[in-house]
């Protein structure tokens, strides 16, 4: 029988893997499994030699996401399936699943064929408390900020990012700051397989007076902790309308994350679910660097 060829792809910054997946490497490789880290832009590579390519730590596309979804439609054995990483990359897919009734930030969206004037993104920008500007396709906080409520600077630089986000043709979401995340911090539910595998917690990471961060991401504070009963059904429910979006494609995911920040009430919301390139954290948790090298193997091998 031939060897099983398995690639985790990456970006040309991280050639070798963030650090949290690159164990996978060895892991694969005691299943019996070839296992290399492949960059994603990198035109040698032949990706229709691998069982399965399962995407990793791809994480320099925001700027660049209609070559990134252009290549995931090229690779023949890809997890999570190209069209999952379509729909998932822009983070629309929020606006879906609150008119699906899931429990989502109030967001509010702004296009850039509007071509909106400074005085027009100021209007909407909220009076009251704190708020987020971030554009809809990104990953690792790139290009988010905080912004102070009511302090005239604070204001004119918030009117600055929008404006520089939609200038380069981006589309921009604006949300009140989740203030219990500087308290009890963010949730990330790790599935794989479609199966709950662990939890980290994340320290807030957007300061008052923070600059949008260019880099490829923003550090993160993390350890491990225990999910509550509501926020693994929130987990559920928003694995649940995916499946009710996009079909047998989104059927027990090999990987998803979900993260979820506390309301004012202290009601669960749902920040974001990562489908397309989450950090796992597979390191903070017992057996899950097991769980999820078995889940790769599997795949890999079931054609
Ligand atoms: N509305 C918000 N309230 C509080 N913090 C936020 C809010 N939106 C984003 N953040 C912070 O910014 C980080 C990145 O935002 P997120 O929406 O998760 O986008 P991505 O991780 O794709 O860059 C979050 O982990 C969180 O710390
Ligand atoms: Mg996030």
């Amino acid at each position: 029988m031939p060897t099983t060829r398995v690639a985790l792809a990456t970006c040309s910054v991280l050639p070798d893997l963030d650090p949290d997946d690159a164990p996978l490497l060895g892991a694969l490789a005691d299943r019996g499994v070839e296992a290399v880290a492949a960059v994603w832009d990198d035109p040698d590579v032949d990706w229709a030699s691998f069982d399965l390519v399962v995407v990793r730590s791809t994480w320099d596309y925001s700027q660049r996401r209609d070559d990134y979804i252009a290549w995931a439609r090229t690779v023949p054995h890809l997890a999570n399936d190209a069209e999952v990483l379509a729909w998932n990359i822009d983070k629309y897919y929020l606006k879906t699943f609150g008119e699906m009734g899931l429990p989502i930030v109030r967001t509010l969206w702004l296009d850039p064929d509007r071509h909106l004037t400074s005085q027009a993104i100021h209007t909407r920008l909220p009076a009251h408390g704190d708020y987020v500007i971030k554009p809809t396709v990104s990953s690792g906080a790139r290009d988010t900020a905080r912004y102070q409520e009511n302090t005239a600077q604070a204001r004119g630089q918030a009117i600055l990012h929008a404006r520089d986000l939609l200038r380069s043709g981006r589309h921009v979401m604006v949300q009140p700051y989740l203030n219990q995340i500087d308290v009890v911090g963010e949730t990330g539910l790790i599935f794989l397989d479609g199966k709950f595998s662990h939890a980290v917690r994340k320290n807030a990471m957007l300061t008052r007076g923070h600059r949008p961060t260019q880099g490829l991401y923003q550090e993160e504070v993390m350890r491990s902790t225990d999910a509550s009963e509501a926020e693994l059904a929130l987990g559920q429910r928003a694995l649940e309308a995916v499946h009710t979006i996009l079909g047998d494609i989104a059927t027990d995911l090999l990987y998803a994350r979900v993260d979820i920040v506390p309301g004012d009430d202290g009601d669960p919301i749902l920040l974001e679910l990562e489908l397309t390139e989450p950090s796992l954290f597979l390191g903070k948790s017992e057996g899950a660097l097991d769980r999820f090298a078995d889940a790769i193997v599997a795949r890999a091998t079931a054609k």
